[in-house]
């Protein structure tokens, strides 16, 4: 590891070793365990992803079958859960009823043999997260306790039909088995890194994951996706947004779903949800005129600041036209995320050595202890 004066933030910092990722290696952007993200984004389907980080390499078509098969039987949430999801509040953040539904499920299926569970309580969180979010999103909206069993054997679709109440289209389907791929994994993100520095505490796979659901809450990292919608919103067409945008760079505002800590060009998910972006907007006037808005963000902050489009800024047009809520937008990120999350839990575990830092001290010298009475 280098001990670099200046990397704030851990910038530029190697803090560890692994095999699941690379993200901004010359000349080749992003792979997830040696596969471009480009390949498994147009070829392979959300499962086949989640099943090449959970268990190391893409599955065979029985073993994908199977997989699949698994997952369905694992939606339903314990009572106990149910229980917790309905006295949480409706005006909750959808993140924190995530990082809820998490923790309460960990209480009633602990986590006691790690070697024995992990992959069971991985599957188990991946299978269950759409079932905790939409119980509680329907039943704090509308007072419906919902089945939140679905024929979907896509986790995609399922999310959905769930949202929805209605089977999705095959391109809605689709394009949110593209965002859940493009979404799994990045190496040692923000999330992903407090995952591990869980993990390596010898903690459970439940603590680490709802830590990493509040680091990823952060508009820094997979808040960007709802920010970039709000902002989106605001410009009545793309001129509006030019002014607006060139206003708020005027005043040194950050703008959500812009820049990147790793990649210096551009993000290789960007080009692939922007596509279902363009797809879904489609003819429709005000989906264009949305989509036509997010364009120009893009041409201003390029030639004003030369920064690039990351992954959450068309995800939020793209999220928006297939009829998602905007507050919804994170979780989805979580049900994806679990499973790079869990590939780096395991490799941790593999390997593990407490993550215990130093740091530089800045504070006061020593200085002399004055009892209470003599503190003025
Ligand atoms: N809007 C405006 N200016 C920006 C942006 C932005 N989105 N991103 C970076 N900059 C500017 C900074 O103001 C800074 O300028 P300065 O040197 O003149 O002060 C410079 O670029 C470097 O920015 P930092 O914030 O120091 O870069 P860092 O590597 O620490 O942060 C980050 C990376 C957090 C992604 C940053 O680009 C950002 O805040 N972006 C917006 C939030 C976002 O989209 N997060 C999603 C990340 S991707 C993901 O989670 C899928």
């Amino acid at each position: 590891m280098s001990n670099n004066e200046n990397s704030a933030g851990l910038a530029g910092v190697t803090a560890g070793k692994t095999a699941v990722c690379t993200v901004g290696k010359k000349g080749v952007g992003l792979t997830y365990r040696g596969y471009l993200i480009e390949d498994l984004a147009a070829k392979a389907e959300f499962e086949e992803v989640a099943y090449l980080m959970l268990y190391g390499e893409l599955p065979t078509q029985s073993q994908l079958d199977a997989y699949k098969q698994r997952l369905i039987g694992m939606r339903g949430l314990p009572d106990a859960v149910k229980k917790a999801l309905e006295l949480t509040p409706g005006d909750a953040h959808p993140m924190d009823v995530m990082r809820t539904g998490a923790s309460v499920l960990g209480t009633v299926e602990q986590e006691n043999d790690p070697e024995a569970q992990q992959h069971d309580v991985a599957d188990r969180l991946l299978a269950s997260f759409p079932s905790m979010l939409l119980y509680w999103y329907h039943f704090t909206d509308s007072g419906k306790r919902i089945d939140v069993e679905t024929d979907d054997d896509k986790i995609g679709g399922h999310f959905l039909h769930l949202l929805h109440g209605e089977k999705p289209s095959a391109d809605a389907t689709k394009a949110m088995s593209t965002s859940l791929i493009l979404y799994a994994e990045h190496e040692f993100n923000a999330s992903t890194f407090t995952a591990r520095v869980v993990t390596a505490t010898l903690s459970d796979f439940y603590s680490a994951v709802t830590a990493a659901i509040g680091a990823l809450r952060g508009p820094l990292h997979g808040g960007a996706n709802e920010k970039a919608m709000e902002l989106i919103q605001t410009f009545e067409d793309a001129d509006a947004a030019e002014k607006g945008l060139k206003e708020m760079m005027a005043r040194k505002e950050k703008i959500m779903g812009f820049g990147h800590r790793v990649y210096k060009t551009h993000d290789p998910r960007n080009p692939i949800i922007k596509e279902w972006s363009k797809h879904f907007a489609g003819d429709d006037a005000y989906k264009r005129n949305l989509y036509e808005i997010s364009e120009r963000i893009e041409q201003v902050m390029w030639d004003e600041k030369k920064l690039f489009p990351n992954a959450d800024f068309y995800h939020a047009t793209a999220y928006h036209f297939l009829g998602i809520p905007t507050h919804l937008f994170t979780p989805i990120f979580v049900i994806s995320r679990l499973t790079g999350w869990g590939a780096h839990i395991f490799e941790q575990r593999a390997d593990n050595r407490l993550i215990r830092p130093n740091a530089e001290y800045v504070g006061p010298e020593i200085r002399d202890f004055r009892p209470i009475d003599q503190r003025g």
